[in-house]
């Protein structure tokens, strides 16, 4: 386990609202802190040695007691919601960084990727050498998941309206692309859905991502060209007004 190096703000404050509002740390409490390990091969238990480092560190600072357990068991099925029967086209340039790194690409493409989708099923994958290297990858893991790499069914998006970050304070794309795939406006669609099996006990979570799209479930905008509509919503400000030292939920211009 390395030492905890330094720590951003905003994942400080982070830390400090799990450990004190969520978790409602004690002091004089023995903690142990249970890591999946599945979160370390992209899993969706997302998690590094890093991020449970701090966490344990803010808790020895606390005069907490905090031992950790990396967990090492076959993922769950996760309560994604399924899209049914799906057909269409769906086109990304940027993915999450937990998979790209696997395949072997930037999680920013160059150029877009199209992925035709005919009955749930991804039946082309277009574009240039990043579509060619994920229809590589895809080919390859046949094999370790079967053909349910190639299902087309599931969309969920992030819910923080902050969660973007400079490259000038995380310089690493790979973690700046993990923290902006939580944003509220980025929605992803998994490219491939196959369950863990006994023999490759992970979730293979390779995403697609958009953050301008427009959104509608029935006649129900959910999202608004990016802008997640629930933000706007009496409770969600009701429960923002609680904290007015943290960043908020208004929306903030992004360029993209
Ligand atoms: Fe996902």
């Amino acid at each position: 386990m390395p030492i905890s190096p330094n720590i951003p703000r905003g994942a400080a404050l982070a830390v400090a609202d799990l450990l004190d509002n969520c978790a409602r740390i004690e002091k004089g409490q023995e903690v142990l802190l249970l890591a999946q390990i599945d979160g370390l091969y992209g899993g969706d238990n997302m998690v590094d040695e890093t991020a449970v480092a701090w966490i344990q560190n803010a808790l020895q600072h606390r005069g907490i007691n905090a031992s950790v357990l990396w967990i090492d068991e076959k993922v769950r099925p996760h309560q994604w919601r399924y899209l049914s029967n799906t057909s269409g086209e769906f086109i990304f340039d940027i993915m999450l960084s937990w998979w790209s790194r696997y395949i072997g690409i930037s999680p920013y493409s160059e150029k877009p990727i199209r992925l035709t989708v005919d009955a749930g099923r991804i039946v082309k994958i277009e574009g240039g050498q990043e579509a060619k290297a994920l229809k590589d990858f895809m080919a390859s893991m046949v094999a370790k998941v079967g053909n349910g790499v190639y299902d087309f069914k599931c969309l969920h998006f992030g819910v923080h309206p902050q969660a973007r970050i400079s490259a000038h304070q995380c310089p690493n794309p790979l973690y700046r692309r993990l923290i902006e795939h939580a944003h509220s406006s980025c929605i992803h669609v998994h490219v491939g859905a196959p369950p863990a099996t006994d023999d490759y006990p992970y979730w293979v979570h390779c995403t697609g991502d958009t953050r301008t799209a427009t959104f509608k479930v029935g006649d129900t905008v959910i999202h608004d060209r990016g802008y997640l509509k629930a933000l706007e919503n009496p409770k969600v400000l009701e429960v923002a007004r609680k904290y007015p030292d943290r960043p908020g939920v208004d929306p903030v211009p992004l360029h993209y």
